[in-house]
């Protein structure tokens, strides 16, 4: 089983087996080369004396001029919290930085359902850092030694731990717990890649609320979520978990998920503190293999990679997940750069820092510690306040603290962030969970996770057919539909990478949803498999060809399993995988006519169905009404919307590709690169094999209407230096476009607007999103879009990495894609004169 089936299956499971939260991570920690020595190095006796110290009211964060998450910086929380110190004694207050799966419940650990997986146990136990220290939080949170438990769900099983916590140890201090809901938890929804297509915050917000409602009866309070990092190569596997490849988009999504999750108020039912992840720049890895290294300058980091996070920030996110990989040679875990000067120091952030599932144990892996207690002094210094699953902090903090390496104050100080978000998100008062326990896909919840699944489609080409309508929306008088492919009927990936605990039987397939409606309108649907989802056996692919052959057309859902992205799902290729291309020519040379429908957590290379298939759609993968959803856009009762949030290559080798690039020195403006160079042809910034740009760009996305852009203006030519740089908030100047839908139905627009800075001291972007709106229109219907552009839109980060204005001249594009041509432009004039821009 794969990992990312095994987290979805474990998570499920969770409720009846205790093991399965130690197994989720195996293989994670099998890769973990320096187990054997990090556990032979591990202090035995991780728990000193009692010790009682003052708290340091002097430096804690909450004193920050803004703090960033104002419901944290109460007064009264501030004075339970300082009470709440005085009385802890060190070990229960290291007790509150430690993090551990669920372990030590002997009375479930035994039922039947544990025994298979228990099987391995042996073989793991040696990288597994919770099994070996035979960490039993059970006993650790009677103990008042455990802060927080990750993915343990379930009303009974929460309850079960909380108890101890609450009831046994001494200071009655409850547990949080936290768990991967990152789209959905019963009743699914897109991965966030697809959501993010949708281009709809409030959408985002919806479902991310309907989640934290259905989770909270499961007494999770925490999610590890949303996932913020900023993704420019599609080889990553974890795109699938962000928002795509752009800074302004992901920063409108991570507000929504922060709003959703925490509401106006986290301690109101059904709200649950969000951890942003994961800080910082983990999507840059390089050559998109999973854990790697990045490396980028800190201009780029600013102005690419940190919005996103800083808008969660901004947004008032109670937690923050450090990130596994090394930026610039410092590991994410343990970077005062990242954590104190710019989270603590430049945003003001109030909330605690957690870090990723080992993260901390592996900074010896990094090799910026030789041992357990320079790990963890290395971590908590720089600002990781807990330490999931390393079982360093436990372990070395008594040490480092009686040495005076670390001080209490430092300590202190992490508890405080943790103790804050215990009682801002009302578990003192509320510790269980509470309210019916949602077990199941919620059906008055189907409606929104469909609506969701219809946005996030991209119709991606949409053909003529013998110079006729289009394929799409599919015609009635096609009453033969075949479809066909090894995700045409799989209820198992249509929930994508990180599906909750939404379980199979409540998935609709394609399958079921066209045979419904066959059965409604009264015509006949083909089905076949043709072939798995990577294989290489063609055992199916006649039965296929014959379902087309005898059907008036052909709907081929086809595409990547969901565990091939995700965590640990990096790809070095991005085709089709298996024989599936084989099946999808095999198809196609029927002559029917084919629409291919996409599944995948990224973009995948799409350049022979471009050239030969009529229309293709990318349908990500869908989550719980995947097959109603489909059926719907199919048919046209709802027009496609989605727009792209990362560039789809022509080839893997583009990768990274994305769509607001610098210009270089040399573009090859002119120049038809779909044909090798002549002559001095090749001096220039492009390939001898393809072209430069993607095969379907970013903010690209078809209707079954037409939208025209026109009278793209910009109130003011002209702004002076000073006005731009003193006015921070208001906007500077306004561009407007009148939109028509010139189509014949009504449907859905995303309206976008480009910008590009030209004469800047640091080089700026071909073009940047700058603003974005979806508006409906009747056919025939017009309308007047404006979008503000304040010094948020137009300044950049120069050489000292400060975001400033400078005197330069401005291009503004809006349009339906990052392709837009219609424009309009102002300058920013000095008292010295106007932007010279020849
Ligand atoms: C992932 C995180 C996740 C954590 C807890 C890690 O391996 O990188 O995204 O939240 O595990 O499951």
């Amino acid at each position: 089983m794969s990992r990312m089936n095994s987290i979805r299956c474990h998570v499920v499971d969770l409720v009846k087996r205790p093991t399965a939260s130690f197994w989720m991570k195996s293989s994670v920690r099998s890769t973990l080369a320096c187990a054997t020595l990090l556990l032979a190095t591990l202090a035995t006796g991780p728990y000193t004396a009692a010790q009682t110290t003052k708290p340091d009211s002097a430096r804690h964060s909450n004193q920050a001029r803004h703090p960033s998450n104002t419901e944290l910086a109460d007064s009264k929380i501030e004075a339970r919290v300082d009470r709440l110190l005085r009385q802890m004694t060190l070990e229960e207050k290291i007790g509150q930085l430690v993090q551990y799966n669920d372990t030590g419940d002997t009375a479930l650990a035994q039922t039947p359902e544990a025994q298979p997986r228990a099987a391995k146990a042996g073989a793991l136990a040696a990288v597994n850092p919770e099994a070996a220290q035979h960490v039993n939080a059970m006993q650790l949170a009677a103990t008042g030694r455990l802060g927080s438990m990750l993915n343990t769900i379930g009303a009974q099983r929460t309850n079960t731990y909380q108890h101890m916590a609450v009831e046994q140890s001494r200071l009655h201090i409850p547990l949080l717990f936290g768990a991967d809901v990152i789209h959905g938890f019963r009743t699914i929804y897109p991965v966030p890649l697809g959501l993010a297509a949708s281009f709809d915050p409030a959408l985002v917000a919806a479902v991310s609320h309907m989640a934290a409602a259905e989770a909270t009866t499961a007494g999770v309070r925490w999610f590890y979520s949303p996932m913020v990092d900023i993704s420019r190569d599609a080889r990553w596997g974890r795109s699938t978990e962000g928002a795509g490849e752009d800074p302004y988009l992901g920063s409108a999504m991570a507000r929504a998920y922060i709003r959703g999750y925490q509401g106006d108020d986290l301690s109101k039912p059904g709200n649950v503190a969000a951890s942003v992840k994961h800080f910082a720049a983990y999507g840059a890895a390089e050559a998109g293999r999973e854990y790697n290294t990045t490396d980028m300058s800190e201009i780029t980091l600013r102005q690419i990679y940190l919005p996103p996070y800083k808008a969660a920030v901004e947004a008032g996110a109670a937690t923050i997940m450090s990130a596994f990989n090394s930026l610039n040679g410092v590991p994410a875990s343990a970077n005062p750069f990242l954590l104190s000067k710019i989270l603590r120091g430049e945003w003001d952030f109030n909330g605690f820092v957690v870090s990723d599932y080992t993260a901390v144990m592996e900074l010896i892996n990094h090799g910026i510690a030789l041992d357990p207690a320079t790990a963890t002094r290395k971590a908590i210094t720089a600002g990781v306040d807990v330490d999931m699953m390393s079982h360093f902090y436990d372990a070395e903090l008594p040490g480092l603290i009686r040495s005076g390496q670390v001080s209490i104050d430092v300590v202190d100080e992490a508890v405080r962030r943790v103790l804050r978000v215990k009682f801002a998100t009302g578990l003192f008062e509320h510790p269980y969970a509470e309210g019916v326990e949602v077990t199941a896909a919620v059906a008055a919840h189907r409606p929104l996770v469909r609506k969701a699944a219809e946005e996030s489609f991209v119709l991606l080409q949409n053909s003529k057919l013998d110079g006729g309508a289009p394929l799409l929306p599919l015609s009635p008088e096609r009453k033969r539909v075949a479809v066909i492919g090894p995700l045409a009927d799989n209820t198992g990936e249509m929930v994508g990478a990180w599906g909750g605990a939404g379980t199979d039987h409540d998935i609709v397939t394609l399958r079921q949803a066209l045979e419904e409606r066959a059965r409604q309108v009264g015509g006949t649907l083909l089905y076949a498999k043709g072939t798995a989802i990577d294989d290489a056996s063609s055992a199916g692919f006649a039965e296929a060809v014959q379902a087309a052959a005898g059907a008036d057309v052909v709907v081929l859902a086809l595409g990547e399993s969901s565990s091939m992205s995700g965590e640990g799902g990096s790809r070095s290729k991005l085709d089709l995988p298996g024989n599936q291309q084989q099946l999808l020519e095999a198809v196609v040379a029927t002559g029917k006519p084919v629409v291919l429908l996409v599944f995948s957590g990224r973009p995948l290379v799409l350049d022979w169905a471009a050239q030969h298939v009529a229309a293709i759609m990318e349908v990500w993968f869908p989550g719980t009404e995947a097959g109603h959803a489909l059926a719907n856009v199919l048919y046209g009762d709802v027009s496609p919307s989605g727009k792209l949030p990362m560039s789809f290559p022509r080839t893997v080798g583009q990768e990274p590709l994305y769509y607001n690039q610098f210009p270089t020195g040399r573009p090859p403006v002119g120049i038809d690169l779909s044909k090798p160079p002549s002559g001095d042809e090749r001096f220039h910034s492009r390939y001898l094999d393809v072209p430069n740009d993607a095969l379907f760009p970013f903010g690209y996305g078809l209707s079954y209407t037409n939208f025209s852009y026109l009278d793209v203006k910009v109130s003011k030519t002209s702004i002076p230096l000073p006005q731009a740089l003193k006015n921070r908030s208001t906007p500077l100047v306004e561009a407007t476009a009148t939109v028509t839908n010139s189509g014949s139905r009504a449907a859905t627009e995303i309206v976008q607007c480009y910008v590009r800075n030209l004469g800047a001291s640091i080089e700026q972007p071909v073009r940047s999103l700058k603003g974005f709106e979806r508006i409906t229109l009747a056919p025939g219907e017009s309308k007047q879009i404006s979008f503000p552009l304040s010094f948020n839109e137009l300044s950049f980060f120069n050489q000292e990495s400060k975001p400033t204005i400078e005197a330069t001249h401005y291009t503004v594009w809006i349009g339906g894609s990052s392709l837009a041509d219609q424009k309009a432009s102002f300058e920013v004039v000095s008292s010295t004169g106007p932007a010279k821009l020849h």
